[in-house]
């Protein structure tokens, strides 16, 4: 679409006179037999064959290559402008995307939000990652964190919407986000939906995975995590290339590394059967009732998540569009 729009301007002659006057004098004549040759193949590739001879036609000059390094310059810089004065339009005249990926832990949030965010081009935001990050630098926040995470708690809604309120004013929330693990309890949606409507925004989407709780443990369990990048791996159902099983039939924990860097995968602290039970108490009692206080809103979406993870993703893709 842009390679067309820019093939025409290319072609028109307003441009070619702008093209070669922003180029250096040594290479404009080169730059007009460029933009030329640009003219004739665009008109080849969009209207008819006769414009090769138009090609063939154009004297060929000497300093080509510099001519086509400036070319793409002017080029580049001319996407560059527009692109922007696109971004202005969007950021101006079209609602933010502000999505929630609801579910139970080891629903698949950590695992299909990075596609989501990929896909979209708008940044997932987990409060379970910021808070393990806080933990690790030993903030106040984090200090305040630690052991309520442990042992599968959940950290107090101040905390957790300070974070937010903070997080998503950044550049990179512009368009929109995706929150993970937040809002948790019916406080911290009441608190989003706040912050949000003073700046006439709305929650626009919610998908929430679904899976019974009778498959989360062995999901949970067998979770091996790459702590800086967050990608997610699971012995049985996502191992990673180098997994090796020990005579014990588990996996050597010195073998598990991601994929991508090679560097070692860890098991989260909270990660154990015991702590699931009560961050599954949690779910259950604080963070279901959120369902039902966006249901009115038409906005929340179901997805089934007790299935293969590629069918999750493919109704995930169509609870997206709709
Ligand atoms: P957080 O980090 O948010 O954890 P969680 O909600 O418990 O979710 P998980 O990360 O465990 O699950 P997930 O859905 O991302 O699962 P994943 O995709 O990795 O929160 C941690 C703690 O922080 C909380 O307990 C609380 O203390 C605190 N906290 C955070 N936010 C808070 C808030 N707003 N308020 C208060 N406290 C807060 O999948 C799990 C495994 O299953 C993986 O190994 C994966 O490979 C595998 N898997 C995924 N999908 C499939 C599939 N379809 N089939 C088979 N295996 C699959």
């Amino acid at each position: 679409m842009y390679t067309r729009q820019i093939c025409r301007r290319v072609a028109s002659g307003a441009s070619r006179r702008s093209f070669a006057s922003a180029a250096s004098k040594e290479s404009s004549n080169s730059i007009a037999y460029l933009v030329g040759a640009a003219a004739a193949v665009g008109g080849l590739a969009y209207y008819n064959s006769e414009s090769t001879n138009k090609v063939a036609s154009l004297e060929k000059p000497k300093d080509v290559d510099q001519a086509l390094a400036d070319l793409k310059q002017i080029v580049d810089s001319t996407i560059a402008a527009e692109i922007a004065v696109e971004k202005e339009k969007f950021a101006k005249y079209w609602p933010r995307s502000i999505m929630i990926l609801f579910g139970p832990p080891g629903a698949g949030k950590g695992t299909h939000g990075p596609k989501i965010e990929n896909l979209m081009g708008i940044p997932q935001l987990s409060t379970g990652d910021m808070l393990r990050a806080a933990v690790a630098a030993g903030t106040e926040v984090g200090k305040k964190a630690k052991a309520v995470m442990a042992a599968g708690g959940l950290v107090s809604d101040d905390i957790v919407v300070g974070i937010i309120r903070d997080r998503i004013k950044e550049e990179d929330c512009k368009f929109g986000f995706i929150l993970d693990g937040f809002p948790r309890t019916l406080v911290q949606a009441e608190a989003l939906d706040k912050m949000l409507s003073e700046e006439g925004s709305a929650v626009s989407k919610v998908i929430e995975l679904s899976v019974p709780d009778s498959v989360l443990e062995e999901r949970i369990c067998g979770r091996w995590i790459h702590k800086k990048s967050g990608r997610s791996y699971h012995v049985k159902f996502a191992p990673p290339k180098s997994m090796v099983i020990g005579e014990d039939g588990k996996p050597v924990a010195e073998s598990m590394k991601d994929d991508e860097t090679g560097e070692a995968l860890m098991q989260r602290k909270d990660d154990t059967s015991t702590a699931l039970v009560k961050r599954l108490q949690g779910y259950h009692g604080e963070t279901v009732p959120i369902l039902e206080h966006y249901a009115p809103n038409g906005v929340v979406k179901s997805v089934n998540a007790n299935q293969k993870m590629n069918g999750v993703w493919s109704e995930i893709l169509a609870a997206l569009s709709r």
